[in-house]
């Protein structure tokens, strides 16, 4: 396909911002020592907001070729919400994209298909490209239901949204029980889904959009484990938690062509 794969790190609540950016150097070190071609795969971190300024610095001094992703973004434009950050506040950061609908976030601050769709659309509106969060929990897939369940998610997701900013949006599928546990998707599980968000992408606006539309799988992403998932046709990348935490690991699931 046409598609550029993207990894993306996101490291969650972990890090201060020496930590941060050391994590950051240490990356673009690791990739560059092998050459890496940014151009080849996209490279994407994903920092907590007191951390995002720091990356900012770092990336525009040494011209690093990593984008750097905020984990969140409010669904307002400004005003009292105390403890937001809004998406005009993260443009000015640099933030190229903007990890949203998490299932942490619809866990544990009980975000829903709405919510997401309102984020997703504060961020396009000030140039930030959601990267949206779909996927079922274990009682879903243990029922099979895991097509239907993602498919709900992604037409709430997209809902009201052009063509031609969907054609920009990253999908990542991320079941539940995969994220945190070690126990990966197979490349089949993976495929089955993103494959389905591809076709759903293409009912709700045309081939086009559907093609170009990256639909990452994050669940339990390793060095060991990534290239089998990237040989599938509709996965176009990965969202790594726990091992985007060490560069030499992040590094070797960014090459895993090699
Ligand atoms: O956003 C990343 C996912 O939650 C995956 O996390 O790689 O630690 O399983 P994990």
């Amino acid at each position: 396909s046409t598609r550029t794969p993207l990894m993306a790190g996101n490291w969650k609540m972990n890090l201060d911002h020496h930590q941060a950016t050391h994590l950051v150097q240490k990356l673009a070190w690791t990739l560059g020592d092998a050459k890496h071609d940014y151009t080849g795969v996209e490279v994407v971190v994903a920092p907590s907001f007191t951390n995002l300024r720091s990356v900012q610095t770092l990336v525009d001094a040494d011209r690093l070729g990593i984008r750097y992703a905020s984990q969140d973004v409010s669904a307002h434009a400004s005003g009292a919400y105390t403890g937001e950050v809004s998406a005009s506040q993260l443009a000015k950061l640099g933030v190229t994209y903007a990890i949203i609908g998490h299932s942490e976030r619809r866990q544990f601050h009980a975000e829903d298909d709405a919510v997401v769709n309102a984020k997703s659309k504060a961020a396009l509106g000030e140039g930030i490209v959601p990267l949206v969060c779909v996927g079922e929990g274990l009682d879903v897939r243990q029922a099979g239901e895991q097509v239907p369940y993602t498919l709900a998610q992604v037409d709430g997701a997209f809902d009201g949204i052009s063509a031609d900013d969907a054609a920009t949006i990253v999908v990542a599928y991320e079941p539940v029980w995969a994220i945190g546990t070690g126990e990966v998707a197979t490349p089949e599980d993976a495929q089955e889904v993103c494959a389905a968000i591809r076709v759903r992408l293409s009912e709700l606006y045309s081939p086009e959009v559907a093609g170009a539309v990256r639909v990452l799988y994050g669940g339990s992403v390793k060095s060991g484990n990534v290239a089998a998932i990237m040989a599938k046709p509709d996965v176009d990348g990965a969202l790594v938690g726990g091992a985007s935490l060490d560069a030499d690991e992040f590094a070797a699931i960014v090459r895993y062509q090699q």
